[in-house]
């Protein structure tokens, strides 16, 4: 029979270690003010499932320990491991693939032949995770203008509160599981497929030297507008899957902030189960779940 290693022991006492009310509340509630994030109000299990690793890495034998530590001199730090552990990460290429077709027959033409073309286009992943949303919409842009043949200068950026994710999108490295929902056309010109690196036993794959000049991922805390120094007035914005994550009140407040760094005439994409609607003035929508940024006076 297999033995378990003291570690793992360890790790599942911490499992079973119990959560008192008053410590959960404390907990989403510290959360909730580092990111908006409301996950695990209310869901003692789901806090004690996302935490245990803390508690074992902190050593503490508590979750009362736990909120003094959070209260303590190094609370600030350990909240932003509080938000990554409890962060949802969920993504995946080509996600709501509807999205990015409207973009490549609608949007993309709008941006670049309209009467509203821009010579320059900035697209911003709001809630990037590892970068599968920004890096599928380079795709889309550059797959557009290699074939019209317009000429039209774009940079791509992705921003999240987990700097974990962060990292691993600026590699832009995906296993072959990843890559599956990739167009065959787009896996060909925009992958390069490692010879030496495997991952689950199969190759893995990197996105082009060319879409990755393009792309800067950096941290911002869409609660909190001087988290990040991005300045380009944004044609297309990815504000998708992250929305459900906020209280209506912060929803209110982070689609202010994301207009706010929107170019009119701009879009904005939400994921099929989020709305914007009633949340700020100057958004109309275009599509399923697209909404057009217009400034209210113009
Ligand atoms: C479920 S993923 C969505 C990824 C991608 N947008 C998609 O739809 O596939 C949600 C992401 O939002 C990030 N997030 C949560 N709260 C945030 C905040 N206050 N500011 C910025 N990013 C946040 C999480 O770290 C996580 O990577």
């Amino acid at each position: 029979m297999k033995q378990d290693h003291p570690i793992s022991e360890f790790a599942r006492a911490m499992q079973s270690v119990p959560l008192r009310p008053a410590d959960a509340s404390e907990i989403a509630a510290i959360a909730k003010k580092h990111s908006g994030i409301t996950s695990g109000e209310n869901q003692p299990e789901f806090l004690r499932t996302r935490l245990s690793k803390r508690l074992l890495a902190l050593g503490l034998h508590s979750y009362t320990d736990y909120v003094s530590y959070l209260k303590g001199p190094n609370g600030r730090a350990e909240a932003i491991l509080l938000v990554e552990a409890l962060a949802t990460h969920t993504t995946s290429f080509f996600r709501e693939p509807a999205h990015f077709d409207w973009l490549n027959d609608t949007g993309l033409p709008a941006l670049t032949q309209g009467e509203r073309r821009r010579a320059n286009l900035a697209v911003w992943s709001a809630a990037a995770s590892t970068g599968a949303e920004l890096w599928s919409c380079g795709m889309v842009i550059e797959e557009y203008l290699r074939t019209s043949g317009i000429n039209v200068n774009y940079q791509l950026f992705g921003t999240d509160v987990s700097r974990a994710v962060l990292s691993q999108g600026a590699l832009a490295v995906f296993s072959e599981r990843e890559i599956a929902n990739i167009p065959e056309e787009l896996r060909k010109n925009y992958l390069l497929r490692s010879k030496k690196v495997v991952r689950e036993g199969k190759p893995v794959y990197r996105i082009v030297p060319k879409l990755r000049q393009k792309a800067k991922l950096a941290y911002a805390n869409l609660l909190d507008p001087d988290s990040t120094e991005l300045s380009t007035p944004m044609d297309i914005v990815f504000l998708r899957n992250v929305l459900i994550y906020f209280t209506p009140e912060d929803q209110k407040k982070v689609v202010q902030g994301v207009v706010r760094r929107m170019r009119p005439g701009g879009y904005l994409f939400v994921a099929h189960t989020e709305t914007v609607r009633g949340l700020v003035d100057g958004l109309f929508s275009v599509g399923n779940s697209i909404y057009q940024y217009e400034a209210p006076d113009g």
